[in-house]
């Protein structure tokens, strides 16, 4: 009997972008500037000396990027918000103009029968905040709390879907304790402090919305599977002190109300004693789960790797991604069954997955062939069709990205678009896996059976032959 792809009734296809990521203008209409715009101007912090002044110009655009959207098909479209457009210091005075255009934003989407999904942030922190300790300073929460207020006020008269945080993991081990992202602090005692702001603001911001909101709000994680790299117990324990790091620093303490035990054994003398009451104001329910899929790891023991003690071992018949990362969509239902089983199978929503692989130049009749991307897809797609007949509470798919953009300390040599962008001219062609995602979501699936694969070309010459 063969299984169909149709996936269930109401399930929502969308694609994800950020604001930082392809805005551009960051300090147009009075906005403020972010920790992102002063990393990004300081040279040395992302290759090429690229930065988000331009990024995809979507700022000046919109019309024409809603346009792609219908093109594609998009029912939904995941963006997220520039705290310091619309709150230039952070608190305090409200840029009229800057909270326009995300009135604006949400109008067209609905006018175009696309669903906005709001993240309130996407790490762009106001500099004026950061300046004050950011995520180092205990009031975050409160500012948050009230940029929170300001947005729910504006929007969920007709946005429904909300998310506070994207990838909190990420701002605390890129931005505190790597210094690989903004706002570029190398410290091991602050990043449990950031984590735990960060999780305290994401509750403040819930608390606000319950008061005053009328839809759903949720927590977008990225969350990846750590497997042993063999059967030792020095290998088992790398693996479970790297998954406690990555996984359930966050989902336990806003589900299950306290952090792994594992944290202590991960960070030290860096780990403190949190005040109990915290865990009230971080375990506010959740309407959804946003999970951010896009590979696993395999982990091997090693004393001398920071701070899990575990290395990433590369698989020899793996395929990887222009990131270095493994293509390996089972990780993604075994993720889905771990969230299901361990936190009593919330709702859930992929809030990003997808792949930056070299795109080959755009060719005569604006075709771009991205057959790997397009596998990443399918491997990924069929892995969902299988979590939900397992019975995962999966509601919807959302592509990353919608745009090529700049993808952070890599500038725009990474490509994870369906859209390729030309950064010199703005023009925008949509890549085969952006038609192939318009069957997707035409058929709510059904394409994922009857995979003919488009031949795949390379500077017109086929690039793959039998
Ligand atoms: C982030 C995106 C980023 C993507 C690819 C996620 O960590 O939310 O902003 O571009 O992964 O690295």
């Amino acid at each position: 009997m063969s299984t169909s792809m149709q996936f269930p009734d109401g399930f929502l296809w969308g694609a994800s972008t950020s604001a930082y990521q392809i805005e551009g203008s960051p300090l147009a209409d009075g906005a403020g500037p972010s920790i992102w715009q002063r990393f990004a101007n300081t040279p040395g912090n992302i290759r090429d000396g690229d930065t988000g002044d331009i990024a995809c110009d979507h700022y000046n655009r919109v019309p024409g990027d809603i346009a792609l959207m219908r093109e594609i098909g998009l029912q939904a479209y995941r963006f997220s918000i520039s705290w310091s457009r619309v709150l230039p210091s952070g608190r305090g005075q409200v840029n009229q103009a800057g909270l326009g255009f995300y009135d604006k934003l949400v109008d067209q989407l609905l006018e175009n029968g696309i669903k906005p999904m709001v993240t309130l942030f996407h790490w762009d922190l106001p500099e004026a905040l950061d300046n004050q300790g950011g995520w180092l300073n205990r009031d975050i929460a409160d500012w948050f709390g009230d940029y929170a207020r300001v947005m729910f006020e504006r929007l969920d008269d007709r946005v429904q879907s909300w998310a506070t945080l994207n990838e909190p993991w990420v701002v605390a081990d890129g931005g505190y304790l790597h210094g690989t992202l903004a706002p570029g602090h190398r410290n091991l005692f602050e990043a449990p402090v950031a984590t735990h702001n960060l999780l305290r603001a994401h509750g403040a911001a819930v608390k606000v919305y319950r008061e005053i909101g009328r839809h759903q709000i949720g927590l977008v994680v990225n969350l990846e599977p750590k497997y042993p790299a063999s059967g030792s117990d020095a290998d088992r324990e790398a693996a479970a002190r790297a998954h406690a790091y990555m996984n359930g620093q966050y989902l336990d303490p806003v589900f299950l109300g306290r952090y792994p035990e594992k944290m202590k054994d991960v960070y030290g003398a860096a780990w403190p004693d949190w005040p109990a009451a915290d865990f009230d104001l971080i375990g506010q329910p959740l309407d959804f789960i946003g999970i951010n899929y896009y590979t696993r790891s395999v982990c091997q023991d090693d004393p001398g790797a920071y701070p899990v003690r575990a290395v990433a071992v590369r698989q020899k018949l793996g395929t990887y991604t222009e990131t270095g990362w493994e293509v390996y969509a089972q990780g993604l239902a075994d993720t889905l069954d771990w969230v299901a089983q361990r936190y009593g199978n919330p709702p859930v929503y992929i809030t990003e997955n997808g792949a930056a692989f070299f795109d080959p130049p755009v060719a005569e009749g604006g075709r771009i062939s991205d057959p790997l991307r397009v596998d990443y897809f399918q491997k990924h797609l069929r892995a969902i069709h299988g979590a939900i007949a397992a019975g995962v509470n999966l509601r919807g798919y959302c592509a990353w990205s919608l745009f090529d953009n700049l993808e952070w300390a890599h500038g725009f040599s990474k490509r994870f678009g369906i859209v390729h962008v030309n950064f010199a001219t703005q023009e925008r062609t949509l890549k085969d896996s952006a038609y192939f995602y318009r069957d997707v979501i035409a058929g709510n699936g059904a394409v994922l059976e009857e995979i003919v694969p488009r031949p795949s070309v390379w500077h017109g010459e086929p690039m793959w032959r039998d």
